[in-house]
């Protein structure tokens, strides 16, 4: 079941003054589609156009050319449907009054959301618990952390119980502690809720691997690739690097019978460091069964394996950061 669909999306903006003037292609022909269930990653530098993607399906921004869907509505024509299906929550927001405290800016957000005020209670003190900010209730919002302050956003964002929940770099400048709550959250939220959908975007490659069923790469305006991370590291890669470090092999020829790329030289030790590239994994066995044949003992073997940041600098040319 689909759940968010874009079809031929192109948003423009007139470009600042300060930036020359001129037209800016914010987005450009973007179709994708999102499936229930899913927790849906876009990846990309700075200024592709992710923020203003997610403005688009939050009806904060209107499309320039195409169209969006959001839980099956019109983002342009039905907006006040969509509002009332989803949430979103943007790194580094500050939303809320910095001298109420945590608990009474939430509950001020769940009056603006009408949420009835017994369910309100007991979804602000089950998030807080859930986030690990109960013991901060009662702390202005002024004081907090910024990652303090981002678990609350995302209490505020989660306690209306959306159907899709777009998420714009949700651990952005967060410390390891508190993303992995955040991160943890998202994944335990979608298990629990399958038919609901989360979109995140982030900068983080790991993020977007540990977390996203299926990400897309987006680099000025445009998709690139769109794809599970499995599948997104196939295409940098379909064979494997390896270093097998090895001592007693007597005939270290044979190696190369059974890998024709295979070559070797004895590091200080004395151990033979053999390097390769198996175009199939499973050669690995034979290869081990013969070093041990061979009476040679095995001292380790490393295989790199590719990784989404050699996807995205095979893709756009460059790096993230
Ligand atoms: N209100 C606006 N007026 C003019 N240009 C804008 C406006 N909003 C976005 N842009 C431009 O549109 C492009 C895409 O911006 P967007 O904020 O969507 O990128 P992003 O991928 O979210 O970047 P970041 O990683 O920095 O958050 C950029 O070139 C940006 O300068
Ligand atoms: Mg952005």
């Amino acid at each position: 079941m689909t759940s968010v669909k874009t079809v031929h999306l192109s948003r423009t903006f007139k470009a600042k003054k300060k930036d020359g003037g001129g037209i800016v292609q914010a987005l450009r022909d973007v179709s994708i589609e999102i499936n229930k269930g899913e927790i849906f990653g876009v990846l990309g530098p700075n200024g592709a156009g992710k923020s203003t993607l997610i403005k688009i399906l939050c009806t904060l921004l209107l499309p320039t050319e195409g169209k969006a869907y959001v839980a099956g509505y019109d983002v342009s024509r039905d907006y006040r449907k969509v509002q009332e299906k989803i949430n979103m929550v943007s790194g580094g927001e500050t939303s809320g009054y910095g001298l109420l405290t945590v608990r009474e800016n939430l509950w001020m957000f769940s009056q603006m959301y009408n949420i009835p005020s017994k369910a309100a209670k007991e979804n602000i003190d089950r998030l807080l618990k859930e986030f690990d900010l109960y013991e901060k209730r009662n702390e202005r919002v002024r004081t907090l952390s910024t990652g303090m302050r981002q678990k609350m956003n995302m209490i505020r964002g989660f306690m209306t119980d959306p159907e899709i929940i777009f998420l714009d770099e949700p651990t952005l400048g967060l410390d390891v502690g508190a993303s992995r709550i955040i991160r943890n959250f998202i994944t335990e939220w979608i298990r629990e809720h399958p038919e609901r959908t989360v979109l995140l975007t982030t900068h983080y490659m790991a993020e977007a691997e540990e977390l996203c069923d299926r990400i897309a790469i987006i680099d000025n305006g445009r998709v690139i690739a769109l794809e599970t991370p499995e599948n997104l590291k196939k295409l940098v890669t379909t064979e494997f690097p390896f270093t097998m470090v090895a001592t007693g092999v007597g005939h270290p020829e044979r190696v190369r019978e059974l890998v024709g790329n295979a070559t070797w030289k004895e590091n200080d030790e004395g151990a033979l460091k053999f390097s390769m590239i198996l175009e199939d994994e499973s050669i690995i066995a034979d290869l081990v069964s013969m070093i041990v044949e061979e009476k040679g003992k095995i001292i380790h073997i490393t295989k790199r394996e590719p990784t989404l940041e050699d996807v995205f600098i095979k893709l756009v040319g460059r790096g993230l950061d």
